[in-house]
């Protein structure tokens, strides 16, 4: 069976769960930045159009972080003076400090994303900041993006569990949290970095946040699949209020400063749980299916994604 005519799993709307979610792409940044390969520029634009002729309408295209940091998007600048923007897509970069921010205001972007840590090891390993000095730094990159009228999200990286700290208090993770959404970010993600988090701690973290009044609807999940929980971590996410779920087409991914670190979250096993679930999520999944072929097909090395093994003809 070729992947255009992929089957697709039985719609059993269940209660409780949002009617429609947005799948926040992150493929070509998280996905590519992990890459021993550099893949050229070409490539990654292609990669996009794709993405976005499978229907997804939130790409995180690349990031402006130090290039020497993460050699794989060092062709940032050169990426978004090729991308082809679609209507109804937004774009949104990673932004680590003013300087990033200079770069991305120079490339014309509309959205960015800040991306802190929630322990002080993480801090230190990603962006060479104490926890402190993390806040520091960001502060005035969201001031100054909402002041150019960028929508800005927040990241939080180690929400569940830190290789060099152990189980991360949730806390701990909603104070970090709660000064990014002070700072003015629009939507926080909570980041399992490691893929360690199980469903119970997801929805532990989550009611933190609520207790602390922070609107479900601000809070967005990032789950790695490490330990295989991703999905079901997503369903206790979706059960508990979240509307927006970040994954990368194919499994792509990682990231460079937690080794261990393997891949988001497939999207096409999320849109399969989605379509299952009956919650509406905009995406052709033969298209993506084939993408992710595509994209496998350019990386040398097959898609880690079982929904891409299981339709891919
Ligand atoms: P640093 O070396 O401490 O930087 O890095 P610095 O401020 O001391 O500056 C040193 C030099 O770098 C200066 O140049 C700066 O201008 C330059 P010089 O004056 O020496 O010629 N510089 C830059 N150049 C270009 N672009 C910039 C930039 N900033 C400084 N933006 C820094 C500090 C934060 C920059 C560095 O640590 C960094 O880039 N870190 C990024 C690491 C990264 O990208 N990690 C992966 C993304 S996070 C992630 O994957 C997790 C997530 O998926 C969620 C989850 O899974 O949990 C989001
Ligand atoms: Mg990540």
């Amino acid at each position: 069976m070729g992947a255009r005519e992929a089957g697709l799993p039985e719609r059993v709307p269940v209660d409780g769960l949002p009617p429609r979610v947005t799948i926040w792409e992150v493929g070509p940044r998280d996905g590519l930045q992990n890459e021993s390969a550099v893949v050229p520029v070409e490539v990654k634009l292609e990669f996009l159009d794709r993405l976005a002729g499978a229907g997804l309408t939130t790409l995180e295209a690349t990031s402006f972080v130090h290039p020497k940091w993460v050699p794989q998007l060092a062709d940032a600048e050169q990426l978004l003076a090729g991308l082809d923007r679609r209507e109804g897509v937004r774009y949104p970069v990673l932004v680590p400090n003013e300087r990033g921010l200079d770069r991305a205001l120079n490339a014309g972007v509309g959205h960015i994303a800040i991306f802190a840590s929630a322990t002080e090891t993480f801090a230190q390993r990603n962006l060479n900041s104490t926890l402190d000095e993390q806040f520091a730094m960001f502060e005035p990159v969201v001031t100054r993006a909402r002041a150019e009228g960028l929508e800005v999200r927040g990241y939080l990286s180690m929400c569940f569990g830190d290789p060099w700290e152990g189980v991360v208090p949730a806390e701990q993770v909603v104070r970090a949290g709660k000064r990014l959404l002070d700072f003015g970010c629009s939507q926080l993600s909570l980041g399992d970095t490691i893929g360690v988090a199980t469903t119970g701690q997801v929805a532990k973290l989550i009611e933190t946040f609520g207790k602390s009044e922070v609107d479900v609807s601000a809070l967005a999940v990032h789950f790695h699949d490490t330990y295989g929980q991703a999905l079901a971590n997503t369903e206790a996410a979706l059960r508990a209020g979240v509307s927006t779920v970040d994954a990368s087409a194919g499994g792509l991914g990682g990231c460079p400063y937690a080794e261990s670190a393997t891949g988001n979250l497939a999207t096409e096993d999320l849109v399969w749980l989605l379509e299952g679930l009956g919650i509406d999520h905009g995406v052709d999944l033969g298209a993506l299916v084939e993408t992710s072929v595509w994209m496998a097909g350019q990386l040398g090395r097959p898609s880690p994604s079982r929904v891409v093994n299981a339709l891919a003809g």
